[in-house]
């Protein structure tokens, strides 16, 4: 039978890795976190202290490295860095990285790996765009960034270490238009997507939003 793709695509604070995995759960699809691909990258250039613009360095350390994922963690060369990855610092790198021509060709190549043992619930910035342009259905999350500030900062607030609201709202703006304006695989509505705004819904009316937009697209 043939593996089922599902792309959730949309700028930072959306809430695309949150109802990503709901999704895969109830699906019994296996979630794939492209971000945390990423954030594992940016981090393992950040260790070695290397320049994390420079294309050529970045490829040749991310072409030695190994990410492996397992449910909500991700392993660097065997080691656990689900929390290490998610700082603010590393999420600043990540999508500095995310620029990159090379790195983004060696993440397309393990991201359709994925896809060629299982069906899946793929979120990142370009899942439906250019690594899965055939998938089954797309959804385009989206929200104001004000909305998404807020959303990340109570979430920094629980975890105790909060920057400002204002610092919060300023690196998701600046992350959007790294995202919005790099030339390779910018962050785009992908074709044939459904676009749902969640500036003003909680996350068990996104889930079933969304949810019911894929019942519909795979019973079609
Ligand atoms: O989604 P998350 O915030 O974990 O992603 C971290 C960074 O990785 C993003 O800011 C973005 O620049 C980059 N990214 C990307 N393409 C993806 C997923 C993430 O460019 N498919």
């Amino acid at each position: 039978m043939k593996n089922v793709i599902i792309t959730i695509d949309g700028p930072s604070g959306t809430g695309k890795s949150t109802i990503a995995r709901i999704l895969a759960d109830k699906l019994g699809y296996t979630f794939l976190d492209s971000g945390a691909l990423y954030r594992a990258c940016a981090l393992a250039v950040d260790q070695l202290g290397a320049d994390i613009d420079n294309d050529a360095i970045c490829k040749e350390i991310i072409s030695n490295i190994k990410i492996d994922l397992d449910h909500d963690r991700v392993f660097l060369n065997g080691t656990d860095v689900s929390e290490s990855i998610r700082t603010p610092h590393v999420s600043a790198l990540s999508s500095r990285i995310a620029v990159l021509p090379s790195v983004r060709r060696l993440l397309l190549k393990l991201q359709r790996d994925f896809a060629q043992k299982t069906s899946l619930v793929a979120e990142g910035r370009d899942t439906g765009s250019v690594i899965f342009p055939q998938a089954d259905v797309k959804i385009y999350l989206d929200a104001t960034s004000q909305a998404r500030a807020q959303r990340r900062f109570l979430e920094l607030a629980a975890k105790g270490a909060a920057p400002s609201y204002t610092q919060v709202l300023n690196d998701i703006e600046e992350r959007d238009h790294r995202d919005r304006a790099r030339t390779c695989a910018p962050l785009v509505v992908p074709d044939h997507a459904v676009v749902v705004d969640t500036t003003h819904l909680n996350l068990e009316e996104v889930v079933e939003t969304v949810f019911k937009i894929v019942r519909e697209r795979l019973t079609d």
